[in-house]
């Protein structure tokens, strides 16, 4: 059997910060200490409230809620600045066409300054000239460079000089990754290099454009985990990012007719990564969710339909409402998940999806 080095097996050291009780919650646990004054079920008359147990935790059932509310610091932004991006920089990669540069457009209307990235040398016209005309319209910067997410030394250079440029007064605080493959073939004729290709692309890339964005932001923000544990991130402060990577009701279900292993496989991975990625970051201050669509009206689907015009009524029927969607209709969901309206979320896939996973 193979068993694994000792560097591997053991547990890494619980750090101070993990263990650091929050300052607010002493005020709380002094409180507990006071004697219990509400009806709880009796079970021996004898022993007093206050007297603990050996080996039993000393707080007390029932303890009173503490009189100091716990900080809120959006509770005094007025619910529609709460989707607000201005003062801040989101990289969009993936944004040549399709649903990427939708949702950069949608981005720069809430106020943001967007990066775009794709691995195309242009973006799609008129698209790109029209979205251009919104960022001058909005007095925000839009940028188009070149990427291909699945070159790690290529993804960490783009992003260090990404987050080099970003305004001064609007730092890099958003991640969108919208690019993606797919590729139709049945399973028992997928050949590996290609299956490979793909997972290359919608999985490793995706995570290599996290990973880059997760090491600027935390080299730029290094007080990040202490703010967070002190409750401060804020609108104002803006010590918080957010990334949003995209997946796929494909990473839930089997499309019916599709024959695309891997590429639901890759989805159905990228929504596990946002778990870890969120699991492992949300301390520096750094919420990672994915935003999962059903069938979007784009490029890449444009041609699956061309081929195959079966697919239109087959995919109509999974939908509750009727009818694909159209890229647009993920503006509202993207821009919730990265501006502060979201601001307790992360670890979640927000499947938007006409209702096609319900049944
Ligand atoms: N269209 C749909 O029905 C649908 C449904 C669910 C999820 N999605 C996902 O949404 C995302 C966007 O899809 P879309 O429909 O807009 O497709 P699209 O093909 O129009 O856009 C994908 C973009 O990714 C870029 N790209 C591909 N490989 C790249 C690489 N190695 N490096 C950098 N960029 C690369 C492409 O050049 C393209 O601009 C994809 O991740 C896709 O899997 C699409």
């Amino acid at each position: 059997m193979r068993s694994f080095p000792p560097s591997m097996v053991r547990s890494p050291p619980i750090s101070a910060a993990r263990l650091r009780i929050h300052p607010r919650a002493g005020s709380s646990l002094r409180l507990a200490a006071r004697p219990i004054t509400t009806s709880l079920p009796h079970r021996d008359a004898s022993a007093s409230p206050s007297t603990p147990s050996p080996g039993k935790p000393q707080l007390p059932l029932g303890t009173p809620s503490p009189t100091e509310a716990p900080p809120a610091p959006l509770a005094a932004v007025p619910a529609p600045r709460l989707f607000d991006l201005t003062n801040r920089t989101v990289i969009v990669a993936g944004a040549a066409r399709g649903l990427g540069l939708t949702v950069a457009r949608a981005f720069l209307e809430a106020g943001a300054h967007v990066q775009a990235l794709d691995l195309l040398p242009k973006p799609d016209e008129p698209a790109w000239s029209q979205t251009q005309k919104v960022a001058a319209d909005r007095g925000v910067t839009l940028t188009y460079g070149t990427l291909d997410v699945t070159d790690q030394q290529q993804v960490h250079d783009v992003f260090e000089k990404c987050f080099d440029a970003a305004p001064t007064n609007a730092p890099v605080r958003g991640l969108f990754v919208s690019a993606g493959i797919q590729l139709m073939i049945d399973a028992i004729d997928y050949p590996a290099d290609q299956f490979r290709k793909l997972i290359d692309v919608n999985l490793t890339g995706t995570f290599l454009c996290a990973q880059a964005f997760a090491r600027e932001w935390t080299s730029r923000n290094p007080n990040s985990t202490e703010a967070v544990e002190k409750a401060e991130h804020s609108v104002s402060t803006g010590n918080t990012a957010s990334i949003v990577m995209t997946a796929s009701m494909s990473g839930s279900v089997a499309n019916r007719g599709i024959n695309a292993a891997p590429y639901n496989a890759s989805k159905a991975g990228v929504v596990q990564l946002g778990r870890n990625l969120a699991m492992e970051w949300g301390e520096r201050g750094i919420r990672v969710n994915t935003l999962s669509p059903g069938y979007i009206r784009t490029a890449l689907t444009a041609k699956l339909l061309q081929d195959r015009p079966d697919f239109n009524e087959l995919w109509l029927g999974g939908s509750l409402l009727g009818r694909l969607s159209t890229p647009d209709e993920f503006r509202g969901p993207a821009i919730f998940m990265l501006s502060d309206a979201s601001s307790f979320m992360t670890g979640a896939d927000l499947i938007v999806d006409g209702g096609h996973t319900a049944t």
